[in-house]
């Protein structure tokens, strides 16, 4: 058959006029700021010449204002499935150059087809959210087409990974999307996130603030914990997104992408004692220790300037994925407090739900004193990392670097909580509370009727640490797998997740846990 020339043309025409988005000038425009269009971020993120565009044709339904007689490209959002590292992935990017990116029904109903179709293929999603909210003239189409995604939102949530990426606007109820997916990157360019804008906060409360100050990308990674990471432009964006996917499995039936070495490196590695402080009071940074510990070069830092006394990020150590929590000494004494907690458990449920084994690095003091940790909820906040770490049956390895005191002992996957190995440096403290609080405790009478109540205190204290201020408490009554050289950390934590892969653990039938919310 000979294909009649008109036709092809037509479909060139067709295709050519939905590649140019709302205009060449409006997408030239964006350029000139530093912006990508919509379809620059989906080429950016998948291998050049895979992406493969779904539903180009589909038109919107808008029947009201003047809606019936316009185009809108695409109906403003870019949805197909592309390879990123030599994975499909999903993926879809809201084009603000036709009508805002604002969400129509049937703009929604591209986005629910590409999720239905990810969750049969197996295909995590990237979302790139740049979008004015709700099509004003769709009307209650619009507000349905946004429950649409939430429900699909909710429905993948566990059984492929969700990452969205706030590079525009996104406002209102919209910002539910995100906030429903597994990781939440935003730019600092061009990107603000709010429920209740600046214009809506000084009409209702009277009270004038900025928009920075209600939907930065700052505030959101820094602040309210909204944000997992943060991303100078598109660029870092996307680069960030395809480092995030290198870690994941594409569906929960997968394991992660393990790269397994031929053989363990059971070198003692010397380098790690000069970063161990001699006086145990003296806080350690705990990110030397986990650049020691993982393969140079693999590790992710997820909400890397949220709650900054607990760690986390994606590793690799000797090749296994893994997720790595740990405390950090250097902030806050490293004391779990609300935020923590949350970023904490959240973290681990994502792994659970993915496969991924856990590491825990442990240097608590405990729980964070203070009347807004009380008021704030911090016995429902701290519950949720027990929850998370005692519902979590990937394989879990702890290591106790220093100190594990009281609940927090707990709190940081001991082996009650599940953990399959747990290891303790020598510099470990194993105790239900500091030599100092316990004392008082104990000899309050003896301290106060001493002739020198400071040195009695001291001298008491001293006693109590020579008692609890080592792992071997604890390991003589079976707690502890081995007390080990710190030298041997990288090495013996490599060894333990091999062995754990075939980790296999079945827990009564229910429907879900209820985890403290
Ligand atoms: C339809 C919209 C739109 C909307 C903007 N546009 N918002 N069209 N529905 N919600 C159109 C504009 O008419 C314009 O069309 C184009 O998009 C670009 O908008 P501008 O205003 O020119 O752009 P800019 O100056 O950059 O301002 C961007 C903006 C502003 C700050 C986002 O447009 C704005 O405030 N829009 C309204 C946002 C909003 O209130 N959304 C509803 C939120 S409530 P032309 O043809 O001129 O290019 C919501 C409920 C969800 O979303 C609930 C879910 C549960």
């Amino acid at each position: 058959m000979t294909l009649p020339v008109e036709l092809l043309e037509d479909l060139r025409r067709r295709q050519e006029d939905i590649r140019a988005g709302g205009g060449a000038d409006k997408l030239a425009l964006r350029r000139e700021k530093g912006l990508m269009t919509a379809r620059d971020r989906l080429e950016a993120l998948f291998q050049p010449d895979t992406f493969q565009e779904l539903g180009a044709h589909v038109r919107h339904s808008g029947r009201f204002f003047g809606m019936e007689t316009k185009v809108l490209p695409a109906d403003g959002v870019i949805t197909g499935t592309g390879y990123v590292g030599g994975r499909v992935v999903s993926g879809f990017s809201q084009d603000f150059t036709v009508v805002g990116g604002s969400l129509g029904k049937m703009h929604a109903k591209k986005i629910v087809t590409l999720m239905q179709e990810a969750a049969k293929l197996g295909t995590p999603v990237v979302a790139f959210k740049d979008s004015a909210g709700a099509r004003i003239q769709e009307g209650v189409d619009a507000l349905s087409g946004y429950g649409d995604v939430f429900y699909m939102n909710v429905l993948l949530s566990g059984v492929v990974p969700q990452v969205a990426v706030v590079c525009g606007p996104c406002a209102g109820g919209a910002s539910y999307s995100p906030a429903l997916m597994d990781f939440v990157v935003m730019t600092r360019k061009n990107a603000y996130m709010f429920i209740t804008g600046p214009e809506v906060i000084k009409a209702v409360t009277g009270k004038s603030v900025t928009l920075d100050e209600v939907g930065s990308a700052d505030m959101h990674a820094s602040v309210s914990g909204n944000v997992h990471f943060l991303a100078e432009d598109d660029a870092e964006a996307v680069a960030i997104v395809q480092k995030l996917l290198s870690f994941l499995p594409s569906n929960n039936s997968e394991d992660p992408p393990h790269r397994p070495t031929a053989d363990i490196s059971l070198a003692a590695d010397d380098g790690i004692y000069p970063l161990i402080p001699d006086d145990a009071q003296m806080p350690m940074d705990v990110r030397g220790i986990i650049d020691r510990i993982v393969d140079p070069g693999e590790f992710l830092e997820v909400h890397r300037s949220f709650a900054e006394n607990l760690i986390i990020g994606f590793a690799r150590i000797e090749g296994m994925v893994v997720g790595l929590i740990a405390n950090q000494p250097a902030v806050r004494a490293g004391a779990l407090d609300m935020d923590a907690a949350d970023k904490g458990a959240r973290f681990i449920r994502f792994c659970n739900c993915f496969n991924i084994p856990l590491v825990t690095l442990v240097d608590v003091p405990g729980f964070l004193p203070g009347i807004e940790q009380e008021r704030g909820g911090i016995i429902r906040h701290g519950a949720k990392l027990l929850f998370a770490y005692a519902s979590c049956t990937t394989p879990k390895v702890t290591v106790i670097l220093r100190k594990a005191y009281g609940g927090s002992y707990l709190a940081m996957c001991s082996q009650e909580m599940g953990a399959d190995f747990v290891f303790a440096w020598p510099t470990a403290e194993i105790a239900v509370m500091g030599a100092d609080g316990a004392v008082r405790v104990l000899y309050n009478k003896e301290i106060k009727a001493a002739a020198d109540p400071k040195a009695k205190a001291a001298e008491l204290a001293a006693a109590y640490r020579a008692e609890f201020a080592s792992p071997y408490m604890a390991a003589g009554a079976g707690y502890i797998t081995d007390v080990v050289d710190p030298a041997i950390t990288r090495s013996t934590i490599a060894l333990s997740l091999r062995k754990a892969l075939s980790k296999r653990e079945v827990r009564p039938p229910k429907k879900h846990g209820n985890i403290p919310l």
